[in-house]
């Protein structure tokens, strides 16, 4: 990992992990994607590199039938279901079901564009983690960011990240893998890496820098995860 990643030390805390993985069993992902799934590929790529000896992802699913995200898992021969997204406490009661039923220890939010509601983020407590292609305060709540070189920046939340950063001026931005709680994009973070904003840079440019780096942050994530989670 390069020097200005971070790690926070308690990534999964005993009491909050409820899922049933240990030694024996390897840690069963669920990856939602409503989009490109670069991120997916990334974990798909790990996993079959040997980078993750105890994951598999048992499930993708999208709310987005042409989401390039499910022609990737298709390609890999992963269980794979388009999930229509119409009525809210519906898709959410099914969702909940068919993680149940393929015994999901993990679920990966990467790039999937619902928003849960809180009763649906409590049943998978410490067990959701998201990606955000912003910078987060530690705690994931407040509403400034300390760079690594002591700079305060605002903290940019939402759909429209990478351009917030941009039309802010500021120089750094970053990614960062967080778990899920019920205030959207404010849960406590698990890892972040800051990116530098190039002269020039559009949102399209710079979200694709901050891609590079969220594949790789994400993979650690989910690999201390499963780490932890087996001992525990
Ligand atoms: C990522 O930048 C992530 O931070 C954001 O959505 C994007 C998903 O990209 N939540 P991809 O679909 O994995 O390529």
């Amino acid at each position: 990992m390069s020097g200005n990643d971070s790690f926070a030390r308690n990534m999964v805390p005993e009491q909050q992990t409820r899922s049933s993985h240990s030694h024996e069993r390897p840690l069963r992902i669920a990856v939602l994607v409503s989009g490109s799934g670069s991120n997916l590929q990334a974990l798909i790529d790990a996993i079959e590199a040997g980078q993750l000896p105890n994951v598999e992802i048992a499930l993708v699913v999208s709310n987005k039938a042409n989401a390039q995200g499910l022609q990737r898992a298709l390609r890999h021969n992963l269980p794979t279901l388009y999930l229509p997204w119409r009525r809210h406490a519906e898709a959410e009661a099914k969702l909940t079901a068919i993680l149940q039923l393929f015994a999901v220890d993990l679920i990966i939010l990467a790039g999937w564009m619902r928003i849960f509601s809180a009763q649906f983020i409590t049943q998978f407590s410490r067990r959701i983690m998201n990606l955000h292609p912003a910078l987060l305060p530690e705690g994931g709540t407040g509403s400034v960011y300390v760079t690594s070189n002591g700079t305060c920046i605002p903290v940019f939340r939402g759909l429209h990240a990478v351009k917030q950063a941009l039309d802010a001026n500021v120089k750094v931005t970053g990614s960062t893998v967080h778990y899920v709680t019920a205030e959207v994009d404010a849960g406590p973070v698990i890892c972040c890496a800051e990116v530098a904003i190039e002269e020039g840079d559009t949102e399209e440019t710079l979200h694709e820098r901050i891609k590079q780096v969220e594949h790789r942050l994400l993979v650690e994530a989910v690999r201390r995860y499963s780490i932890n989670s087996s001992m525990s």
